[in-house]
């Protein structure tokens, strides 16, 4: 498998599964940008980018219009037009219902959807070819206690996958991949109850993925071996969804 002479975008890359993402696509020689939310790991993450291939970062709220095309203005500049988007930036807030504020609500959908929404466009409207890869969660298809705008988005995130596979389709074949709960600060203790997390590793394999397991399937739907494949979402999970 090879991504020698693509260039790859990447929103959230600094840490955890973007991460792993930018430096799968690295490693199979693509050129990888990747925004990040004012992420501290992010220097570390574009030096390790450039041991492989060549790479561009820049902090861009994915939620702000004018924030994401600007990050892909100064991304196209530096590493040329995008073959490959991978929409990976999201947060997580758990709270119930009741006491669920309407601002944290809207905060999530606004990263998680609208940030996959304003990607994607920006990458439309600079090719006309290539893979948009979109990352939902397991819990977009099972749904989950304290977690209504997290899991709505991810579902809403499923769907967005679907029409714009028909809507793009020849020239841009456009997937998710629906990851069960990965070992990343997204689900450390900091920000996940202790129920939520025993939940999460109730499943056959009983355990966290890696980052690097993610990345894996995202890579292969990034390569030429998945040229007959579009519409689909791809549970990477420890057996936790089974379709
Ligand atoms: P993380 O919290 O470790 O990393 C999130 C990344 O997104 C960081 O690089 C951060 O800078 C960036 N980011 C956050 N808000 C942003 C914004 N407004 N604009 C631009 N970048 C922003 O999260 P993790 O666990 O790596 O999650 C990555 C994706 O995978 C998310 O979409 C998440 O919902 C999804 N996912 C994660 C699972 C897990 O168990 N960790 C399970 C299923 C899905």
């Amino acid at each position: 498998m090879s991504l020698q002479g693509q260039t790859a975008l990447v929103t959230g890359g600094a840490r955890g599964i973007g991460r792993a993402i930018c430096l799968a696509l690295a490693d199979l020689g693509a050129e990888v940008g990747f925004c990040h939310y004012d992420d501290p790991e992010a220097d570390a993450t574009l030096a390790a980018i450039n041991q492989r291939s060549r790479g561009f970062a820049m902090s861009a709220d994915v939620a702000d219009e004018q924030a994401v095309e600007g990050f892909f203005d100064a991304a196209c500049k530096a590493l040329g037009a995008p073959d490959i988007l991978v929409n990976n930036a999201g947060i997580l807030r758990e709270s119930p219902l009741a006491e669920t504020k309407a601002a944290d609500f809207d905060r999530v959908i606004a990263v998680n959807l609208r940030g996959s929404f304003l990607a994607s466009r920006a990458f439309v409207r600079r090719t006309d070819s290539g893979r948009i890869i979109n990352i939902a969660s397991d819990l977009g298809l099972l749904g989950r206690e304290n977690m209504l705008a997290y899991t709505a988005s991810k579902g809403a995130i499923i769907t967005m996958t679907r029409t714009l596979a028909r809507e793009l389709a020849p020239g841009i074949l456009v997937n998710a991949v629906a990851p069960g709960s990965t070992e990343t600060d997204m689900t450390s203790p900091q920000n996940m109850s202790p129920e939520a997390i025993a939940k999460d590793l109730d499943t056959p394999l009983a355990r966290f993925g890696q980052p690097r397991e993610i990345a894996d399937m995202v890579v292969f739907l990034a390569s030429p071996q998945s040229g007959f494949i579009t519409g689909q979402c791809f549970g990477v999970n420890g057996g936790s969804v089974m379709l």
